[in-house]
């Protein structure tokens, strides 16, 4: 069994992975060997009861008792296990220990941002000790978007206005990748995250040092940088071609026309405005998706990434 789940999915990273990757085998094998009995019983009857000669009459039966229960109560009792081992897998899934870690995820079209207990909010970036159960708590900022760590087995939708959660404890120190599993919108598909495990002290370590470590950054480094974490770039292109949102090559103090004919210098209003009220103006030729960055970045990374985009020219 175990080699069949290394051969189809993912590594087991989580505590609820082996449990859950027992039930999908049993379900596959199961299907496998009803599969195989069925079709070589259709084989089997076709042949024997082909018909023969121009005389041939079917013979009238009415029914077979022993047969009908036989092939009622087989099913039934596979689908009764199907049913409590799955419900069991999900009463677990959606029970956090009352211990569990918690953090906060935003998912927003197209980033993943999440916030920690000191206030420290990292976009596309979720780090969480090992061996240890992390709750979180989702919401979305717009539209529905369901989030999925594949070596932990877990899936959950993020809806807007209502809080959905899913606990999962990691087991082993590394990286896995985090999917938005539900069509959100054009980028949808870069709608990616990493999940970073940290040996427990380790993460410590890193929750104290992580909202101070942009402190003595050059602004332009930090700038270029905070475009990449706060996935900017799935965006807006630093090379001048065009993705959902305009580049940001020779964008700084170039004029641009709005969706209503307004005429705007791109200066360092209008980019702090776009930042935090991005629907606020909207550049012909685009569509109104991009969301909010108030609250996620403070006024010195906001005076970062506008210094950078001035280096793009
Ligand atoms: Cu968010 Cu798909």
């Amino acid at each position: 069994m175990n080699r069949l789940s290394e051969f189809m999915l993912p590594p087991q990273r989580s505590t609820i992975a082996e449990g859950t990757d027992a039930l999908f085998n049993f379900i596959t094998v199961t299907s496998v060997i009803l599969l195989i009995g069925i079709t070589i019983a259709i084989i089997y009857f076709a042949w024997k009861y082909r018909r023969r000669s121009e005389n041939d009459v079917t013979p009238v039966i009415t029914h077979n008792n022993f047969l009908e229960i036989t092939w009622s109560v087989i099913p039934l009792i596979l689908v009764l296990i199907v049913f409590g081992w799955g419900l069991s897998g999900y009463v677990n899934l959606t029970t956090p220990p009352d211990d569990a870690y918690e953090i906060r995820v935003v998912g927003k079209s197209w980033l993943w941002e999440f916030h920690y207990e000191t206030g420290h909010v990292s976009v596309n970036e979720l780090h969480v000790p090992v061996n240890r159960p992390v709750k979180l708590v989702m919401i979305s900022d717009d539209v529905l978007h369901s989030f999925y760590i594949p070596d932990y087995r877990v899936k959950m939708d993020v809806l807007p206005n209502r809080y959905t959660s899913l606990w999962f404890e990691a087991t082993e120190v590394g990286e896995s990748v985090i999917f938005c599993t539900e069509y959100c919108g054009s980028a949808h598909s870069n709608m990616l995250a990493t999940a970073f495990v940290h040996p427990q002290e380790d993460f410590e370590t890193w929750l104290e040092i992580a909202g101070s470590a942009d402190d003595d950054m050059d602004p332009v480094e930090l700038g270029e940088q905070l475009v990449t974490r706060n996935a900017c770039n799935t965006c807006h292109s630093s090379d001048g071609s065009r993705l959902q949102g305009p580049s940001f090559l020779e964008l700084f103090g170039a004029e641009r026309v709005m969706e209503d004919g307004e005429v705007v210098t791109a200066d360092e209003n209008y980019i702090r405005e776009s930042i935090l009220e991005p629907n606020a103006r909207i550049t012909r030729g685009y569509q109104p998706v991009m969301p909010s960055y108030a609250g996620t970045l403070n006024d010195r990374q906001i005076d970062a990434i506008i210094e950078y985009i001035k280096t793009l020219q």
